[in-house]
């Protein structure tokens, strides 16, 4: 058994997470959180409840002493400038923590992806803070794209809440790049499966993690990703392609856009960060963005990931 501190603990991933390690039941959790009252889910028996304050680092530090693994969640919308990671980061050295996960959990790069260009910050503030000697340990969880997401706007776990992609089964549609549909490759990993890797990372005592924790649910190039989509919605999709030429200019022209927006964006932020991601998510994918490496796959060789079609033949049966 070891403490396990969980930053952001009250967040939609990481509530997927705490409930891995909840039903694993090995491990002392601790969440951290800058509001007093524990939100529900989160008041199982033995997770204990812990108010931070993110710029009060000698507390954050207090506050980590004993931990072993700390995870982060923090959502990098709402972090300017990411104070309260690089606090975490700092306090967690300081209080002698083993392991730490920085709040990634999505591409394996943030290239033409500005809204997630913070996660490259903190890598390179981790591999700064290690430079003259391993002081924290270090994996970045990288599942890809979240395949509950081609489920919208029908839920398909506890607490993510759906949101809509350029891949719209819903209404049998797709973006694709323009010559790139064999080449841009999209991981698919639910957050169920990603959330049951944490939890065996954590268990992980056979070494050191790795620095980069690919996991690769499923890996489909995006032709594959539509022919999926035809034969689980019985029909075919309306592909529309778009030019490289003006998705690097930050056009997109579509007949149709991205319309439900994260939770943690504002209405003001909306509009603009739904254009950015369409065009963000595209072009990256020409780039591997999102061709997620394989290192957690390869550390836990017997873990069955839900294969993408069957996880979405299921959510699509029967519904128009
Ligand atoms: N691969 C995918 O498809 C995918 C999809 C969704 C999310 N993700 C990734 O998963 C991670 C978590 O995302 P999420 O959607 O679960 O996050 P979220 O629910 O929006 O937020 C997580 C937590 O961050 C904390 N927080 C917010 N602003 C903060 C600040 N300034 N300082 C410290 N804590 C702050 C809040 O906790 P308290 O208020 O309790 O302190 C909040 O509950 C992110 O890295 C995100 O990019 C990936």
């Amino acid at each position: 058994m070891v403490k396990v501190a969980i930053a952001g603990g009250s967040g939609q991933v990481a509530r997927e997470v705490i409930d891995a390690l909840v039903a694993a039941n090995k491990h002392e959790i601790t969440i951290l959180s800058r509001k007093a009252q524990p939100i529900s889910n989160t008041t199982a028996p033995g997770i204990k409840w812990q108010v931070v304050d993110y710029n009060d680092k000698p507390a954050l530090t207090e506050a980590l002493r004993g931990t072993h693994t700390l995870l982060s969640f923090v959502q990098l919308l709402s972090d300017p400038g990411e104070k309260s990671q690089r606090n975490l980061i700092d306090a967690a050295i300081g209080a002698g923590v083993k392991r730490f996960a920085p709040s990634e959990y999505g591409s394996k790069s943030t290239i033409d992806m500005p809204w997630t260009y913070g996660k490259g910050r903190i890598v390179e503030y981790l591999k700064e803070v290690n430079a003259k000697s391993n002081v924290l340990e270090y994996t970045l969880f990288q599942p890809g794209l979240f395949l509950d997401y081609l489920a919208f706007p029908h839920q398909t776990s506890a607490h993510l809440t759906p949101l809509q992609t350029i891949f719209d089964f819903a209404n049998r549609r797709a973006l694709v790049v323009a010559n790139h549909a064999d080449d841009a490759v999209m991981t698919l990993t639910s957050v169920k499966d990603l959330a049951a890797i944490i939890a065996r990372a954590v268990d992980y005592d056979c070494g050191r993690w790795p620095a980069t924790g690919g996991v690769r649910g499923n890996r489909l190039n995006f032709a594959q990703v539509i022919a999926m989509g035809e034969r689980v919605r019985g029909r075919p999709f309306k592909i529309e392609k778009v030019k490289v030429e003006d998705l690097e200019a930050g056009e997109l022209n579509t007949s149709w856009g991205l319309e439900a927006v994260h939770h943690a964006v504002s209405d003001e932020e909306a509009s603009a960060l739904l254009k950015a991601v369409c065009v963000g998510v595209l072009l990256s994918s020409t780039k591997g963005a999102w061709d997620s490496s394989d290192e957690m796959n390869r550390l836990f060789p017997d873990y069955e990931f839900a294969s993408a079609e069957s996880f979405l033949a299921k959510v699509w049966e029967g519904k128009e």
